[in-house]
């Protein structure tokens, strides 16, 4: 059995996270924002629940209730930085890009922070991290969220190396998802590939066990990464998504 925390527990991919680490037996760690939700999932689920209400964006809370929600687990062997948001519109106001910033960027740091120093301490844990596809690519529709992914799968490779360098058992696992059905892709209507969340969680939950350090959910999407990786800088220039 092990202990994980997940931020973000409150609906689509890591609520389904929740549900399916806790069938397999694993105490889970849920924070978010929405009370009503924790509580509806804590209960779902049972006494391998634990919760916080927690806004990731405010960092002096934040570390303490990820302590908090630790100390009551009895422990952390991983933590996975899920929490995440994301808009889809040309030139969004300048509030909505600070906000995708302030979460999938600045929250995101603080997260694999307080984790980082946890494992060190302890010598060894898992940091997942969900990034996405979109890390490889750069829309002018989305200009904020492409930007924040490549900026957390660039961020877990560092830390993938700061853990080699202080010899930690350190896994990092940079799990970046296609399209998947959830609140955040709910009116989203130039999707393909789309994976149910329930199908594209499993893939992550095995991704995880198997401490990957990197998955493509679902697999295929894996394609894309490769089209982009090859894409020259002059190609991306030139779109106009
Ligand atoms: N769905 C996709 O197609 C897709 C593809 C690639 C990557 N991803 C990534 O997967 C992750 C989960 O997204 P999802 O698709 O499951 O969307 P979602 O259903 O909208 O879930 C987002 C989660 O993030 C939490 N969150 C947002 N802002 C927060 C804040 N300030 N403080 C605490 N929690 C916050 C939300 O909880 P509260 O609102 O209760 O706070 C919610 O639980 C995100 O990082 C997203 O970028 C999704």
């Amino acid at each position: 059995m092990k202990k994980i925390l997940i931020t973000g527990a409150t609906s689509g991919i890591g609520r389904e996270l929740a549900i399916q680490l806790a069938k397999k037996g694993h105490k889970v760690g849920l924070l978010g924002r929405r009370t009503e939700r924790l509580e509806q999932l804590a209960e779902e689920i049972g006494e391998l629940a634990f919760y916080r209400t927690l806004d990731v964006t405010d960092h002096e809370t934040a570390s303490v209730m990820y302590q908090g929600l630790v100390e009551e687990m009895g422990g952390m062997d991983v933590m996975i930085l899920n929490a995440g948001v994301g808009r889809d519109t040309l030139l969004p106001k300048w509030g909505s890009d600070f906000q995708t910033i302030e979460v999938n960027v600045t929250a995101f740091v603080h997260g694999a922070h307080f984790a980082f120093n946890y494992f060190r301490e302890q010598k060894k844990g898992h940091i997942v991290g969900m990034s996405s596809v979109a890390s490889h690519l750069a829309s002018g529709r989305a200009a904020s969220y492409t930007a924040s992914k490549h900026f957390i799968s660039n961020y877990m490779t560092g830390l993938r190396q700061m853990g080699n360098k202080l010899e930690l058992d350190l896994v990092v696992s940079d799990i970046r998802p296609g399209f998947v059905e959830s609140e955040m892709t709910e009116n989203n209507k130039n999707m393909f590939w789309v994976a149910t969340t329930e199908r594209a969680v499993q893939q992550m939950v095995t991704a995880i066990e198997k401490e990957k350090k990197r998955a493509y959910i679902t697999k295929r999407w894996a394609i894309i990464a490769f089209i982009a990786a090859i894409t020259p800088q002059f190609v991306w220039d030139r779109l106009k998504f």
